[in-house]
């Protein structure tokens, strides 16, 4: 039997034939189109009644054969939205998933599917065969990796009006190449927000804006190159891109010890320069300890050594007032790099230096000759910070992430009384220490029920100073609300 019908303008010939009878032969003919990217990501699929007319079969079989589908995760039946291809779902036309956005009920990431049973959404299989029940998603339903606040609460209304402020009251000229520092309004706001909010020393003059903390630390990774440094020592756990930018710039990147006070960055050995996350080690959680922050100050002054201060996610502390700046204590000798991305948004791309004045011509000359950063961004960003909408939206988010850091301490307790939930006094991930020889496994477990996170084995060090430790990294702000109670569901399901 052979025939065609049409979806939203996609002609799609169908034969629901093969030896398993029509059932199955309509079940892979589906899987078929989806494979080879015939029927898209997100296409509705017609009504089980009026396909069921044009194959000339019964209503119940293609509706069985919906239902088989929707349950190894190929498409999604939703009340009101019908049944549609599973977004993310590998095919010719490919579109990615929503991270953080459930792919609908009844998919493998549902909470109608059970542990390691499910088959993911999308694995890639021959032609006709059904898909084998261990194949890892290609697409996951909810993200967990730290990186990202949640997106879907940018203040938009805030910011847009911000915006129209900030446009409706620069100066012509503002539009012009400008400063290569940066537009002197937000260098003045960040001055009076930095000083107040995170005991940060800063002169406007000082400060150089930058398209994030990347920006920022490839800018310093040539500047102390130049200098002649060969060697800027990072912590045992981090992020191995921001390694590599130092790297890049034709620097050593030995791993400093850790241990469980945390990193110890007191004898950085033949290092110029030190990374630290001081405030919140990231991932591992832990602020430095006030003798560590002495004892590197005192290696940078006695060395002449510099210490790159990472305050990626300084504002969200949770039990008690904010670890301040390192900065605060030694501003000739710290560089203190600070984002909006963890507080705003990574897509607005916009960071912060605040540097030691002997450093501050190197740094503007190694950024450029004009601002490599959109003006009408820092100008919005300087209006949103002098209007203390800043302050109030970190304020909102604190509150909104302690409870999801609530709500993930007590479901793990419950769930999973062998795992321990660490690193939690700040930011937007928690460290899951689990037992030992554990952790590949339960990340593939965690791959199972559609969630994207990653074992703390990603942000090792290659060359670590430091015990093995078995543990999950969860970044708990990512997920947009909506997907939040899913995705901490689908994490406890992977627990050991
Ligand atoms: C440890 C750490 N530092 C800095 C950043 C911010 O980097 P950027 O400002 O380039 O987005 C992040 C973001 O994920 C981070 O995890």
């Amino acid at each position: 039997m052979a025939n065609s019908w049409a979806t939203l303008g996609v002609d799609l010939h169908l034969e629901p034939i093969g030896p398993g009878g029509l059932r199955r032969g309509l079940t892979d003919a589906l899987r078929d189109a989806v494979r080879s990217g015939r029927l898209a990501p997100a296409t509705r699929l017609p009504s089980s009644r009026s396909l069921a007319a044009d194959l000339g079969i019964a209503r119940n079989t293609v509706a069985e054969a919906y239902a088989d589908l929707v349950a190894e995760g190929w498409l999604t039946a939703r009340q009101g939205s019908g049944t549609r291809v599973a977004p993310g779902v590998p095919g010719g036309t490919e579109r990615p998933a929503e991270p953080g956005t459930p792919t609908g009920s009844g998919t493998p990431t549902g909470s109608g599917t059970p542990a390691g049973t499910g088959t993911p959404a999308g694995p890639a299989q021959p032609a006709r065969a059904r898909p084998p029940r261990r194949t890892p998603v290609l697409r996951p339903a909810y993200d967990l990796v730290p990186g990202s606040p949640d997106l879907a609460a940018f203040p938009r209304t805030e910011w847009l009006k911000a915006a129209r402020r900030a446009l409706t009251t620069a100066p012509f000229h503002a539009l012009g190449y400008g400063d290569p520092r940066g537009r002197p309004e937000l260098r003045t706001a960040l001055a009076g927000y930095l000083a107040r909010a995170r005991g940060v020393r800063a002169d406007p003059g000082t400060i150089v804006i930058t398209a994030g903390f990347s920006h920022a630390l490839g800018i310093l990774g040539g500047v102390l190159r130049a200098r002649g440094v060969r060697t800027a020592a990072v912590e045992s756990y981090g992020l191995d891109v921001h390694w590599a930018l130092l790297r890049k710039a034709g620097l050593a990147t030995p791993a400093l010890p850790f241990d469980g006070f945390g990193t110890d960055p007191g004898e950085p050995g033949e290092a110029g320069a030190v990374l630290l996350t001081p405030a919140h080690q990231f991932p591992m959680g832990t602020a430095l300890h006030p003798d560590r922050r002495a004892a590197v100050v005192a290696w940078a002054r006695r060395t002449g050594g510099l210490v790159l201060e990472d305050d990626y996610d300084g504002e969200f502390r949770y039990d008690r007032q904010p670890v301040g700046a390192l900065q605060g204590l030694a501003p000739d000798r710290v560089v203190y790099l600070g984002t909006a991305s963890k507080s705003l948004a990574p897509g607005l791309r916009l960071g912060w230096m605040v540097l030691p004045p002997e450093l501050a011509e190197e740094a503007v000359a190694a950024k450029g000759r004009v601002d490599t950063v959109g003006v009408l961004d820092q100008l919005t960003l300087a209006d949103f910070l002098a209007s203390g909408a800043y302050d109030r939206h970190v304020r909102s988010s604190r509150l909104r992430y302690r409870r999801r850091r609530d709500a993930l301490a007590a479901a793990v307790a419950e769930r999973a009384p062998e795992v321990r939930v660490t690193g939690i006094a700040a930011g937007l991930h928690a460290v899951l220490r689990l037992p030992p020889g554990t952790e590949e496994s339960v990340v593939q477990a965690a791959a199972w029920q559609g969630l994207a996170l990653h074992g703390l084995a990603f942000h090792r060090h290659p060359r670590a100073v430091a015990d093995p430790l078995d543990a999950l990294v969860v970044g708990y702000g990512t997920p947009p609300d909506s997907a939040w109670t899913g995705a901490l569901d689908a994490l406890c399901r992977a627990l050991p």
